[in-house]
């Protein structure tokens, strides 16, 4: 393949980071390992891939995340012990999470950022686009966001991120966007005129945020390389695509959809409340209960 096609196939997923604002729940587990309800946050992500149509996931790794590979391995004697107490349901469950795409390893040694982290998955990428999901934010739902930026991508060849309106008190939680607003058919995708990595609310140009998924051509791996350490001193991807902005053009793309972000403690028990509160087989029980709160 060649960086002519644009069909998106591969997904890079950094899952290296410490952990630190879930601490003490993280030291001896990964964050991404984190369960929303009933499943770990790293699997909300991989079924948005699968439901995209990507077929091929890298997931870039660090010390003492084993338990992410072990999760989507196949389980011989977990399933062979629900098999022998007449569970096939919950068998077939943990056997289908061991199937559901092609994924590769790569491990990032150092914390030296977002940006090194994707840099790594250069060699296992190739000379093709790709998409990039980060694990924080959950965007469950019918329409996958990385298929929303996967259309945009192989309809105009060019890199897109994610972006949604946030509070401007929140500027500083995200990297921002400067866009073009033009009346273009295609209202939601705007050109990108600069980008910058958590700025104040007084210095944040817009109130667009980045949302973390990305869909990036192979060129942004030149771009990152030529990147120096920037906000607190890492290799910021924000930081590699303003390089890439100013030499081949980006895109922002205002999604479909409602984001979790479970980055943070607070966050993440909304997200457990919203989408427990959606789930088919005690959603409604779950309303009860919350009502006799009486909040
Ligand atoms: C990262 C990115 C930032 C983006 C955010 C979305 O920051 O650097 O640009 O807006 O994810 O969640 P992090 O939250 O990892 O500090």
């Amino acid at each position: 393949m060649t960086n002519n096609s644009k069909r998106v196939r591969k997904a890079v997923l950094p899952a290296a980071g410490l952990g630190t604002r879930f601490l003490p729940a993280t030291k001896a587990q990964p964050k991404e390992m984190l369960s929303v309800v009933d499943k770990p946050l790293i699997q909300y992500v991989v079924e948005e891939c699968v439901a995209s149509g990507i077929d091929n996931i890298i997931i870039v790794t660090g010390k003492g995340k084993n338990a992410i590979e072990d999760h989507f391995d196949f389980s011989p004697a977990l399933e062979d012990f629900l098999e022998k107490k007449g569970k096939s349901d919950l068998a077939k469950l943990v056997h289908d999470i061991g199937n559901m795409v092609h994924f590769s390893y790569t491990r990032q040694k150092e914390p030296l950022g977002l940006g090194h982290a994707v840099l790594l998955a250069k060699e296992l990428v190739g000379d093709e686009p790709f998409a990039v999901l980060l694990g924080d934010v959950i965007i469950p739902g019918p329409n996958p966001v990385t298929r929303q930026l996967m259309d945009v991508y192989e309809r105009t060849g060019k890199g897109v991120i994610a972006v949604e309106e946030v509070p401007r008190e929140r500027t500083g939680l995200y990297g921002i966007v400067d866009v073009e607003r033009t009346s273009s058919a295609d209202s939601r995708t705007m050109q990108i005129r600069d980008l910058v990595e958590k700025p104040t609310p007084a210095e944040a140009p817009s109130t667009l945020a980045v949302t973390g998924r990305y869909v990036l051509p192979p060129e942004i791996f030149d771009c990152l390389e030529r990147t120096k350490p920037g906000r607190g001193g890492e290799i910021q991807l924000t930081d590699a695509l303003r390089l890439l902005a100013q030499e081949k053009g980006l895109l922002a793309h205002v999604y479909e959809g409602k984001s979790h972000d479970a980055g943070d403690k607070l966050g993440f028990l909304k997200a457990t409340v919203e989408i427990g509160l959606e789930n088919t087989e005690f959603g409604s029980d779950f309303r009860e209960y919350l009502r006799t709160l009486k909040l």
